[in-house]
């Protein structure tokens, strides 16, 4: 009871939208702060829930003609696929629409009655006669009544900037209906903030709850003057809870959602046998907020009012993040950089774009500006040019002999690195991961310019250097696990491949500190790709084409992984020595068809073809190809052949050239293919 406990939260992302890689920088972001407050062994909490309520969520069940319960459930289920395809790892999941958080909501409600916070006034709206329903600011459209544009949503111009409110529209129309709207009035229930106003003051600017600029903007924008009561009902009809004590009325999306912070963590409580005063009764417990700059007023203002009225733990901190940008400007669907988190998976390994936010994250509220030229080059040379590296090229040396049993010298490379951890420790809990990731990658070049030194790849050719083998290899292996320990919170799935590579599982921070010895190493396998261009390009040009689906749909497309392939094939046949292009254009590739194929019974591997390269230019080709496939497969197909090879005279005839395959052989032969249009004859450039 008495020990310190971290609660974190991320915000709870509205139902009626997929994740998007500007959600991700948020999610992302926590992630990584909750992952290195368990790496550390404090004990750490993180829950998150969807946003289900509201207008938006009732119209788009409608249209989709089925009940609100349905579209949420399908969308939360969406988005927690989408979280497990980053590795963003919650300890609970939960929903708004609640029975936890519906009983939360009445007991808040009632103290903040108690507390004599609620007011009642009338309000008038505009009210879709046909859709019969209230229309929120932004389902109305009308001319502006100030510089008379046409077109112009219900709460301000684009073209002259003014704000109003939508009964000041000329000529409105509903949005949902087309219908024009009539005004209506309802009785609307409110919070009086400025109730809190001195207590607000404080907490905000206690200088321990916010970042400096937060607070300052509080000040600037909010606290000078008395705060405004905060309009906390919607008039039936309303997708949420109904107000116990306010017939025909419902709390309104965003007093129920902060809400279901709590909610969330008590379904976390009863799943563990934990009890919820713990959790937000309880000032042993620090909660964390991490919230993007456009809900801050909910956030700093409303929030801590409502908890602080309710008898309920404040934040200990709310931590707020920037805007994501694409190539340095906002994300667009028509651009297709307004990219799903689906989408992405489908293409790119999440690594790549956690390590890539990492690396930007500062503590501070700037927007983060995904650069794609940038993101391919920091991956492939970080991750994959200066951490992979060093298990790449030593990883296979020591697979037989184990790691040395003693640690080498090393210089002082392995103690450097280990005191290196705690200022990399204290970047990450102070949110500066683009400070931690310079000192980790600092680090790494520290290792790599040792393997350019002692160039096992070297030793390995003299058998006299076999045991400086193993101890360079034990020193590298190490320097390499280090730097996974140092990147666990980013790249949890790194760290559990390195724990298999080397069989000694990262379980805890402090791993960084003693150099493994005398273990067994397994066989290496392939740990992280190089980013291929093409296929950021790909999920680009797909992120365009997705945005002419209504957004309502319900998603259809399971998040996959990139394909992980092992580097196995490059191992076992190395690159061959550079060429240049006119050695290349030696070799006269061609794209011939195979008009007939033939058993040789005579010969164990080979069959015989009679490709033609056009019109009545036919060659015959023996190739070893019969274990993997039947003449029948062959007959007619496209392949591609070196035209210009010197004929050889073989056992069963003179061969004419050679048919291109890849696979080491057997039933392993794959026979190169092209792409439909190609025919007998072009030349394979
Ligand atoms: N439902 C509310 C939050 C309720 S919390 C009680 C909401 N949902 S959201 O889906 O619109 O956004 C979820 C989080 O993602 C927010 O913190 C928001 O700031 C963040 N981001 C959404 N788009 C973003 C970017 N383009 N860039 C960075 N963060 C972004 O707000
Ligand atoms: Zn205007």
């Amino acid at each position: 009871m008495s020990d310190r406990q971290l609660l974190v939260t991320a915000a709870l992302p509205y139902a009626n939208g997929h994740i998007h890689l500007g959600h991700l920088v948020e999610y992302i972001q926590t992630d990584i702060w909750v992952r290195f407050q368990k790496l550390r062994g404090r004990k750490c909490v993180f829950v998150c829930a969807d946003d289900t309520h509201g207008t938006a969520i009732m119209i788009r069940a409608r249209h989709e003609g089925r009940p609100e319960s349905e579209l949420i459930a399908d969308m939360q289920a969406a988005h927690e696929r989408d979280f497990r395809g980053f590795d963003i790892e919650f300890d609970h999941y939960g929903s708004t629409n609640s029975e936890e958080n519906y009983e939360l909501c009445k007991d808040i409600w009632s103290s903040l009655r108690q507390a004599n916070l609620i007011a009642e006034k009338d309000v008038e709206q505009l009210f879709d006669p046909v859709a019969g329903t209230f229309l929120a600011d932004r389902f109305v459209k009308g001319t502006c009544p100030h510089c008379k544009t046409p077109d112009q949503y219900g709460d301000n111009c684009s073209k002259c900037g003014e704000t109003y409110a939508p009964t000041d529209l000329i000529d409105p129309v509903s949005t949902l209906s087309g219908a024009t709207p009539v005004t209506k009035s309802a009785n609307h229930l409110f919070v009086q903030l400025e109730k809190q106003h001195e207590f607000l003051e404080q907490w905000t600017q206690s200088g321990e709850h916010l970042q400096t600029e937060v607070a300052n903007y509080l000040k600037g924008h909010f606290l000078g003057n008395p705060l405004r009561d905060w309009d906390v009902s919607r008039p039936d009809p309303y997708f949420g809870f109904a107000i116990p004590d306010s017939p025909n009325n419902y709390w309104y999306v965003w007093f129920d959602a902060p809400i279901g912070y709590i909610a969330s963590t008590w379904q976390w409580c009863k799943k563990n046998n934990e009890s919820l005063a713990d959790w937000w009764k309880n000032d042993q417990t620090e909660i964390h907020h991490f919230i993007g700059k456009d809900i801050t007023y909910f956030h700093t203002l409303f929030w801590p009012g409502v908890l602080k009225a309710a008898g309920y733990s404040l934040p200990k901190f709310v931590h707020i993040h920037g805007f994501l940008t694409v190539d340095g400007e906002k994300m667009s669907k028509s651009k297709g950089t307004q990219v799903q988190a689906s989408t992405y998976l489908k293409h790119l390994d999440p690594a790549f774009l956690r390590y890539f936010y990492a690396s930007k994250l500062g503590p501070k509220l700037d927007d983060i500006d995904l650069n794609i030229t940038e993101f391919i080059n920091k991956v492939n040379s970080d991750l994959v040019g200066k951490v992979v590296n060093l298990a790449s090229r030593s990883a296979r040396f020591v697979e037989t002999t184990g790691l040395a049993v003693e640690y080498p010298h090393d210089g002082g490379l392995f103690s450097t690195a280990a005191i290196a951890g705690e200022r990399i420790a204290q970047a990450y809990d102070e949110l500066d991961y683009a400070r931690a990731m310079r000192i980790i990658m600092e680090l790494a070049d520290q290792a790599n310019a040792y393997v350019e030194n002692t160039a096992p790849w070297t030793l390995k050719k003299d058998p006299t250097q076999h045991v400086r083998l193993q101890e360079v290899c034990t020193v590298v292996l190490n320097l390499f696990r280090q730097l996974c320990i140092y990147l666990t919170p980013v790249l949890p799935r790194l760290a559990n491949q390195c724990g298999q590579l080397l069989n000694a599982n990262i379980s805890s921070w402090s791993d960084s500190q003693t150099p493994l010895v005398g273990t067994t190493v397994s066989k290496f396998e392939h740990l992280l790709q190089r980013i291929a261009p093409e296929k950021v390009h790909a999920m680009i040009e797909e992120s365009k084409e997705s945005t002419q689906e209504p957004a309502a749909t319900t998603p259809t497309v399971e998040a996959s992984a990139t394909p992980v392939d092992s580097g196995d094939a490059l191992l076992q046949e190395p690159l061959a020595p550079t060429c240049t292009i006119e050695d290349f254009t030696k070799v006269d590739l061609r794209v011939a068809r195979i008009i007939k194929a033939e058993e040789v019974p005579e010969a164990k591997k080979l069959v015989k073809l009679t490709v033609s390269l056009g019109g009545d230019n036919t060659r015959t080709v023996f190739a070893g190809i019969k274990a993997a496939y039947s003449i029948e497969q062959l007959q007619g197909r496209l392949v591609v052949i070196v035209a210009n090879l010197l004929p050889r005279q073989m056992k069963f005839g003179l061969s004419e050239g050679m048919v291109t395959a890849a696979g080491p052989g057997g039933t392993e032969v794959f026979l190169l293919g092209i792409d439909s249009g190609a025919v007998p004859g072009q030349r394979v450039h």
